[in-house]
């Protein structure tokens, strides 16, 4: 078995701890009081219960870092140079319809970077991690992403900009030429989980914008770390700010990027 570092045990540990609270009130979906933050884009009491446990547990083990976290926002640390990145329940829109596809995210960046990640589905019990340089890994398997080659045998994920946020027309015509394109386009609805499925092998690509660094930084770190790529869709690299997010395996990585570019 691969062994995981200190840092990983530290997210792991604090993933499991978070997913026991996100199962019980999974299980107790249609109970839950939601509030709505704007429009299709709602926060549950299990989201903000789930951030609360996951910043308890990361400043317990390293109080100097920073903190970003989706409902709590940013606070600085003394460490300049690390930060988490935290997303307590990825797939919100999922877990609200009693649909078993949703993950805790937590990354580190360092030094500007995505470092490392953890993503954990606790329905499914996959647990993702990846550390820079330490490989990518699905609970004790290494991970390596997809060798496909041909964008007609590929299988594509995306995310479909809702209600008041990104250019629908923009992602309508990227939608048109990759159905167009390939063996089928999936809107699995869960960002972290999609960039673990290109990990994994499962996705051969997946495109989105505008996503959140929460909803990637761990999943930038796992598909890098499986030997695949990940840029903004126009080619540069700065996810973590713009939030556009093209990865692939690296195979097809180019030719997808030309086809959305081409629209
Ligand atoms: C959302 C999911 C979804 C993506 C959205 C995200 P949330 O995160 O990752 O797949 O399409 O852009 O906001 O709100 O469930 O944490
Ligand atoms: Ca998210
Ligand atoms: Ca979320």
């Amino acid at each position: 078995m691969a062994a995981r570092s200190p840092l990983v045990n530290v997210m792991v540990n604090a993933a499991y701890k978070a997913a026991r609270g996100l199962i019980r009130d999974f299980g107790e979906v249609e109970q839950l009081q939601v509030s709505k933050k704007g429009p299709a884009d709602f926060v549950s009491q299990a989201d903000l219960r789930s951030e609360q446990i996951l910043k308890r547990e990361l400043t317990k083990a390293r109080p100097d870092y920073g903190l970003l976290m989706e409902e709590g926002g940013g606070t600085a640390g003394k460490d300049q140079s690390n930060r988490w990145v935290v997303d307590p329940l990825d797939g919100t829109l999922n877990f609200l319809h009693g649909i078993p596809h949703f993950a805790i995210s937590i990354g580190v960046e360092r030094d500007g970077e995505p470092y490392a990640g953890v993503i954990y589905n606790p329905i499914s019990n996959e647990l993702y991690w990846a550390e820079k340089g330490q490989g990518a890994h699905l609970n004790e398997r290494r991970l390596r992403v997809s060798a496909r080659r041909k964008m007609e045998e590929a299988l594509i994920g995306t995310g479909v900009p809702f209600l008041g946020h990104g250019d629908h027309p923009q992602f309508l015509r990227q939608a048109e030429v990759v159905i167009g394109r390939t063996a089928g386009l999936r809107r699995l609805g869960a960002a972290a989980l999609d960039l673990a499925f290109v990990a994994a092998g499962r996705l051969d690509g997946f495109w989105e914008a505008p996503l959140n660094a929460w909803d990637i930084c761990a999943g930038i770190v796992l598909v890098r770390e499986a030997g695949g790529y990940v840029t903004e869709i126009d080619g540069r690299s700065a996810m973590m700010t713009s939030g556009s997010v093209l990865a692939a395996n690296d195979q097809l990585h180019r030719p997808l990027g030309d086809l959305l570019r081409s629209v």
